[in-house]
């Protein structure tokens, strides 16, 4: 049930959220996930912040009861997907994502029915229907990995981000049929603005994630994941970092390195774009709601989970085989 701002305010009016939500962990056996690109207060009540295969990981490994995914639709039905005798619970249903609502799975089968002696190979960013039609599933820190682990003659359509499958392409020398996806926060940095940017700061390293166009990746001083990414922010000796992806990400840079500089790679035009509508559809308010009333929770039916949870493991697999 989705609710209005009023009777959010006046059902959490007066409260300590971050008291009342580490109660409710306790009392409920509940687990926090957070991705990188949630609201800075939510990555601090977290027990767990992570890129999608982090989180992943944790889900498939948690001994908690209820699973509270502070994220997008589509991780929090991994979860579900992977746990299927949790309680999976999300702040707000509407969360989902332009990428995953870019494949929609009728016409994905026909897709891959025209390529009948192609392995699937799909983008953890994708819903639960498009995973039971993959053979196996990837996140950005695996993608290269997973492709590379197969031989070489192998036909593969890579789906939905055609911009990661371009990257993965031009890292393996594959040649991999793409579906024409994007996702609508990493298609709008600015090549001209970054390139001006590092003018005015000549030390400054681009760092950016594989869900970014062709040109802005081939400003990039390092290309990786949200967790490659801040790895990367922590352990490199520059103190200038011009980061291309969305904004939530600088929290813990900022928390993990606060003597450097994190400056956001703008945007074509004079807005908020990089930070994701989908993403920011969550607050502590309805993360203390959801706990509290079991609600709204993730329900996938056996006939999807169950090829789906499939093509998880295959990647869980692989990336434990890899140590990744
Ligand atoms: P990762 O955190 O796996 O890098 O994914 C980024 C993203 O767009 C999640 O929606
Ligand atoms: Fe989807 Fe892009 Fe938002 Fe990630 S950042 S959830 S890929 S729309």
């Amino acid at each position: 049930m989705l609710q209005s701002v009023a009777s959010l305010r006046s059902e959490t009016a007066g409260l300590d959220l971050f008291e009342e939500i580490d109660r409710l962990k306790k009392e409920k056996n509940a687990i926090v996930l957070a991705h990188y690109y949630q609201d800075s207060d939510i990555q601090d009540i977290a027990d767990y912040i992570g890129d999608s295969l982090g989180l992943s990981q944790q889900a498939a490994s948690t001994n908690a009861d209820m699973i509270v995914f502070a994220g997008v639709h589509f991780m929090a039905e991994t979860a579900k997907i992977l746990c299927p005798q949790k309680k999976v619970v999300i702040p707000d249903l509407r969360a989902g994502c332009s990428l995953a609502d870019s494949c929609p799975p009728d016409r994905f089968k026909a897709f891959c029915d025209a390529h009948p002696d192609h392995i699937v190979i799909s983008y953890i960013n994708c819903t639960a229907a498009i995973k039971a039609l993959t053979d196996i599933v990837c996140t950005s820190s695996n993608a290269v990995q997973i492709v590379n682990s197969l031989p070489a003659d192998t036909k593969i359509i890579f789906a939905p981000d055609k911009n990661l499958g371009r990257y993965v392409i031009q890292q393996t020398g594959r040649n991999m049929v793409l579906w024409d996806g994007a996702c609508m926060v990493h298609e709008i940095f600015s090549r001209e603005k970054i390139v001006k940017l590092k003018e005015r700061h000549p030390d400054a390293l681009v760092i950016a994630h594989p869900e970014c166009e062709t040109p802005v990746l081939e400003l990039a001083d390092f290309i990786g994941s949200t967790t490659a990414l801040l790895n990367f922010s922590k352990s490199n000796p520059g103190n200038i970092f011009i980061v291309a992806t969305e904004s939530g990400i600088l929290h813990q840079m900022v928390k993990d390195s606060p003597h450097k500089t994190f400056i956001p790679a703008p945007p074509e035009n004079n807005c908020a774009c990089n930070d994701c509508p989908h993403m920011k559809l969550n607050t502590l308010e309805k993360i203390y709601l959801c706990m509290k009333n079991e609600e709204p929770s993730i329900n996938v039916e056996e006939s999807v989970r169950i090829p789906a949870e499939k093509s998880i493991r295959r990647m869980l697999d692989i990336s434990e085989k890899l140590g990744l």
